[in-house]
């Protein structure tokens, strides 16, 4: 490509990433109300319904809905569904293993962010394991971005962690991964949960990335359902997907969708974030 790639890259300025920050912030108080809400006999779409309120009450958007026609606000993924889950009237159940992904935009700018909860008790050990180590997968390629000289530096961090904490007893859902993110939701680069050929555009003040491991018990097999968006886990497991968006400034990282701008999770590994340009 002529080394042109990374010209494709949408470069935001200090005050662009403040209006992301707006739209990260607002995100991750709507995963904090839908966490309250989670309990047993909720459905997805009541879920769903919440997570819509709550964006347009702030004056934001929802990004998901009508993106290719996707018909909601979030995906809700359970069990063995593994991203991409359509909110309807399923009842959530003790020890569901319930990922909720979602996204908004506050003045153009957008913002998506995912975190996977288990409802009430009793927990599976293996999904507790499973919950926990793809949260830890996300702020390990979180981390490695702090100090990438390439976008591809993530994905390699990432596909480390989960072999040397998980072996063979987890597996990537291949196929899918993180982005740019900006005035779109998806947008240049992509951002591999492993190890790809191209090792990616240089990482540059101003680029904002989706970063998310989406993790599966056993085997990674998967199929789309007839709705053109589920996907499920054919290998017998269930599955986990945890999303933050992130800018890259001249001041180091800033989680734009964690309360604290990631600063309590990198700093348990040694990294400073950037100053926080909104007051929360
Ligand atoms: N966060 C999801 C992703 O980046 C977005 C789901 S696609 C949608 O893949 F259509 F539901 F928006
Ligand atoms: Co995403």
């Amino acid at each position: 490509m002529l080394g042109l790639g990374r010209s494709r890259v949408e470069l935001k300025t200090p005050e662009q990433i403040a209006l992301m920050r707006r739209s990260g912030l607002l995100l991750s108080q709507v995963h904090d109300m839908l966490a309250r809400e989670l309990r047993p006999g909720i459905t997805t779409a009541q879920l769903d319904a919440l997570a819509e309120e709550m964006i347009r009450d702030h004056g934001a958007t929802p990004n998901f809905l009508g993106y290719q026609g996707y018909p909601a606000t979030l995906c809700i993924s359970v069990n063995e569904v593994v991203v991409h889950g359509i909110p309807g009237a399923q009842e959530l159940r003790e020890g569901d293993v319930v990922s909720i992904d979602g996204g908004c935009i506050v003045e153009g700018w957008h913002s998506d962010a995912a975190r996977t909860h288990i409802v009430g008790q009793p927990r599976r050990p293996a999904d507790v394991e499973l919950v926990e180590l793809t949260e830890r997968a996300l702020w390990e390629g979180i981390a490695a971005l702090a100090t990438a000289r390439r976008v591809g530096e993530i994905g390699a961090a990432v596909e480390d962690f989960v072999e040397a904490e998980a072996g063979e007893t987890l597996s990537h859902l291949e196929g899918f991964g993180g982005h740019g993110i900006g005035t779109a939701m998806h947008m240049e680069p992509d951002v591999m949960n492993y190890r790809t050929r191209d090792r990616g555009p240089k990482v540059v003040p101003g680029m904002c990335l989706a970063i998310e491991p989406m993790l599966i018990q056993g085997p990674g097999d998967w199929e789309q359902l007839d709705d053109g968006w589920t996907i499920v886990a054919t290998g017998g497991g269930r599955a986990a997907h945890w999303e933050h968006s992130v800018a890259v400034t001249e001041q180091g990282l800033l989680v734009l969708t964690e309360r604290d701008g990631g600063a309590a999770r990198l700093a348990e590994r040694g990294i400073r974030t950037a100053p926080d340009p909104v007051a929360s």
